[in-house]
């Protein structure tokens, strides 16, 4: 085989010419991340079909000296899925299918391909529900969530992506595949290999299938959106929040993310977003309507009830507070936590950090202290801020990353995050199992 041309009639023998992507327009769509951030370049975006095809994909790599960048539904937030330097890309669009709800066990396998919302709709279907949800839902994949170990709204309730992981199918850079899939809940005969994959970030293995826990499916569902004096206040109402039986949510927006979403969706706000600092949105699920819950908890505060189809309008307005800053330009985004007494001061170190002419957009998830701090027209200083941010949150004894990832955009600072012996373990792992740093080079590790 001879270079790239070689490698790519290599590849059309594993997986058929019709999954090797090379035309320009074709590519395109795949080089640039959802919303612009991050670009780069790939001589081919191949597509297998199973792990056996994928195993030989990445043999076929190895021994063309080339690196593999897994991707799913490009919405990533933090350039890991976006090829560099040439690498192949890898999609996993093929691997969508799903397994029937295993009632006794409660749970499912499904394929990396497969999108969120599919999932949550074959759950439901079968009276449960996938409990792992956020706004990206209908292009987000399985293999997506299982690699930056997603989070989203119901956190507080469930645990993030980790929590319903209970086995993986996964391919090394050798072409080994691990299959286990058989949920076991009381698997622990040593460390758990899938747990280890999961927010591998495509840099120790390619995640194909997962088997899933399965949560009851809540029909009943009553939201509120509160609005608060400040950032402080918002985060003393978690003890209350808490203390719901039937929690599901504890979103936050600060008054600039529901203007922009309100106005993008050509909605009024539910409340005036210049009444207050601070707006915590709280979603509660049960088998009998929740409204009793959070009346009780309006009763102390300013808010309004949504349910039915002002509770859709609410999640409407929420879910695109992204694309709506996607819109409005292509923002710098940060994804931190910090534990929750500290927000108020990590809140105000970002605004310290920023130029005259940028704006803040911040929302978040609030029970786990995770702000997603967005900065529109940074400009120049996009590095400084960046810098500034992420310091803060270290500081302030949290994490850098709480759901997006690390990416390219934040690998130089995991070893300042993690310590050196953390480091060095975790870099060990990556060495131990590709040690030709063939999977997703500059990803998670710095180079
Ligand atoms: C969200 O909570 O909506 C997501 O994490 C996406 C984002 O931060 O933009
Ligand atoms: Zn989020």
């Amino acid at each position: 085989m001879t270079g790239v041309a070689g490698l790519v009639g290599v590849l059309r023998a594993i997986v058929g010419a019709d999954h090797v992507l090379t035309d320009a327009d074709i590519r395109a769509t795949y080089e640039t991340d959802w919303l612009r951030q991050w670009h780069g370049t790939t001589p081919a975006v191949v597509r297998p079909g199973s792990a056996e095809e994928v195993a030989a994909v990445l043999r076929a790599c190895a021994a063309a000296g080339i690196a593999v960048v897994p991707q799913g539904g490009n919405t990533g937030l933090v350039g890991a899925s976006v090829p560099r330097d040439g690498a192949v890309l890898l999609s996993m669009q093929r691997f969508t299918s799903i397994g029937p709800v295993d009632p006794l066990s409660m749970q499912v396998t499904a394929g990396a391909g497969v999108t969120i919302e599919r999932l949550q709709h074959h759950a439901r279907a079968a009276g449960t529900d996938f409990a792992v949800d956020w706004g990206a839902r209908a292009t987000a994949t399985v293999g997506g969530a299982v690699n930056t170990n997603a989070g989203g709204s119901r956190v507080v309730r469930f645990g993030t992506m980790r929590s319903q992981v209970m086995g993986l199918q996964a391919v090394f850079a050798d072409g080994s595949i691990v299959t286990q899939l058989d949920g076991l809940a009381k698997e622990t005969a040593g460390p758990h290999l899938p747990s280890l994959l999961v927010g591998n970030e495509g840099t120790l293995a390619v995640v194909t299938a997962a088997r899933l826990r399965l949560v009851p499916w809540y029909r009943e569902t009553a939201a509120a959106l509160i609005a608060c004096d400040s950032l402080v206040h918002a985060v003393s109402l978690l003890p209350a929040l808490r203390a719901l039986p039937s929690l599901d949510a504890v979103e936050l927006l600060m008054p600039d993310a529901l203007r922009l979403a309100c106005g993008h969706v050509e909605v009024k706000p539910p409340i005036d977003p210049g009444s207050a600092g601070a707006f915590v949105m709280v979603d509660c699920a049960a088998h009998r309507d929740p409204s009793d819950d959070l009346l009780a908890l309006l009763s102390s505060a300013t808010g309004v009830l949504a349910v039915g189809a002002q509770r859709e309008q609410l999640y409407r307005i929420r879910d695109h507070i992204t694309i709506a800053l996607g819109a409005a330009g292509v923002p710098l985004k940060l994804d931190v936590a910090v534990p929750v007494q500290h927000l108020d001061r990590l809140v105000r170190r970002v605004q310290a950090a920023l130029p005259p002419s940028a704006r803040l957009v911040i929302f978040g998830h609030l029970a786990e202290g995770n702000l997603h701090v967005n900065v529109l027209d940074a400009g120049e200083t996009a590095p400084a801020v960046r810098e500034a941010v992420l310091s803060a949150a270290i500081e302030l004894g949290g994490t850098i990353s709480a759901e997006h990832g690390i990416g390219v955009a934040k690998a130089e600072w995991l070893p300042r995050l993690k310590g050196p012996a953390a480091y060095a373990a975790l870099r060990a792992i990556k060495t131990a199992l590709d040690p030709a740093n063939l999977l997703n080079p500059g990803v998670l590790f710095p180079r």
